[in-house]
């Protein structure tokens, strides 16, 4: 996997870029605020065909593309997958309200969803904020799952967005309902919600089985990172926290489990028909109590997962630096597992994190890189890497959304 061409157009600060990448290593220099972080953005989303960093859309267009006729912006790469040449392109039009954005995905010219991009070019995309996948909130940890599981299985992305849907229909309907007070027992009520239930239980239950499994191959790996990283005295591991009991365990323990008192559960794997019949109960079970929310209380979208060191919960009790290494493991164990399950290792996107970390971290993330067969790293400071680093690397200095090559030794 190779990206050998990167070029953009009105993304963000670049006006226009045409970017080779002729060797396996990139470094790029800059300032503060000259573009390192919009090029690595740019070149996940041809990964993910998500900006990473943008709320909307329309927030990653080059203010200076309102100059022309009809504002737009363009990422393309031409990209080598199993000895395929493919260009990815991402067109961003505006739409008839002149506010928000048209996403167009094309590959080799022609028109593809999404879905059909993600998971052609894989990466993974290291962030010095990535310790907010330990501190933050359920939120940003649902999303480095999905982002994890959407390059490495096509099914679990087309899981992933069926359910959003029915999630966003059924949530309306409870809304409905409620505004309408009806009764549970009211056998319209049962019927509509009966339909709904069964489609959500069904892609809600792929979600959920996926993420689980995929947890558990994380976890033997983050782990025995960690271990290195701790001189073995830190044990890593990683609970899956659905909302409802999917049925591995007795509802006494998984009540103990959510509550993080069960720390020697089982760890075997978990099969969809069985999450579905488990999700399904908890639906007709809970059906009352969602009437009264009007909305979907249980499901893949309110799941989470601890993190836990030696035991502990390493948001509550983990110092930063714990957290950080654990934050890191996870990010290194998400690329051997990309390599082991996709055939082929994904792209290492640096984005100034050698500077955060001290010389063991560092050590271990350059022995990720090795063997890497593409990486781009971004820094502030040159001195952030070896001589030896620098002269197998190919160098740039960005500046103000221009990119040139430079001698860095
Ligand atoms: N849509 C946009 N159009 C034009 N410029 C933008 C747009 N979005 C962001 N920028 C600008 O791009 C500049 C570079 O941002 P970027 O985050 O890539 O910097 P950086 O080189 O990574 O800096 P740092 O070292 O501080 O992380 C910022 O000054 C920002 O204001
Ligand atoms: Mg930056």
């Amino acid at each position: 996997m190779f990206l050998h061409r990167l070029r953009l157009t009105h993304f963000r600060n670049y006006r226009q870029l045409d970017l080779a990448f002729e060797t396996p290593w990139t470094l790029l220099q800059g300032s503060n605020a000259q573009g390192k972080t919009n090029l690595l953005e740019a070149i996940f989303m041809l990964a993910t065909s998500k900006a990473i960093h943008a709320t909307q859309e329309r927030e990653i267009v080059g203010w200076q593309a309102q100059e022309e006729p009809i504002p737009y912006s363009r990422v393309s790469g031409d990209v080598q997958i199993d000895g395929r040449h493919l260009e990815l392109e991402i067109i961003l039009t505006p739409r008839e309200d002149g506010l928000n954005y048209t996403k167009q995905i094309k590959i080799n010219g022609a028109p593809k969803r999404a879905m059909d991009m993600v998971g052609l070019l894989r990466a993974v995309l290291f962030l010095p904020e990535d310790i907010k996948l330990v501190d933050g909130g359920p939120t940003e940890r649902r999303r480095y799952l999905d982002i994890a599981l959407c390059q490495i299985d096509r099914s679990y992305c087309q899981a992933l967005s069926s359910f959003q849907r029915i999630l966003l229909q059924r949530n309306n309907l409870l809304k409905r309902l409620r505004e309408q007070e009806v009764s549970p027992a009211a056998p319209a009520v049962d019927a509509q919600l009966a339909f709904w239930d069964e489609k959500l239980a069904q892609q809600g239950a792929r979600v959920m089985a996926r993420r689980h499994n995929f947890l558990l191959e994380l976890e033997a790996i983050a782990s025995e990172r960690h271990a290195m990283l701790s001189s073995d005295r830190e044990r890593l591991a990683l609970h899956y926290l659905p909302s409802f009991n999917p049925g591995l365990l007795s509802e006494q323990e998984f009540t103990l489990w959510r509550q993080g008192l069960l720390t020697e559960a089982p760890r075997r794997r978990l099969d969809e028909e069985q999450v579905q019949a488990a999700y399904l109960q908890k639906l007709a079970m809970r059906r009352a109590r969602e009437l009264t929310a009007g909305a979907t209380l249980y499901g893949p979208h309110r799941d989470d997962l601890r993190i836990l060191v030696n035991d502990r919960d390493l948001r509550i009790y983990g110092s930063r630096g714990q957290q950080r290494s654990a934050a890191l493991s996870l990010k290194l164990a998400e690329v051997r597992v990309m390599a082991q399950v996709g055939g082929s290792a994904p792209l290492l996107l640096l984005d100034d994190v050698m500077s955060e970390l001290d010389a063991e971290r560092r050590a271990m993330l350059l022995a990720a890189v090795e063997d890497a067969p593409q990486v781009i790293v971004t820094t502030t400071d040159w001195e952030d890497f070896t001589p030896e680093f620098r002269r197998r690397a190919r160098c740039f200095r960005v500046c103000s959304g221009i990119v040139e090559a430079v001698n860095s030794e």
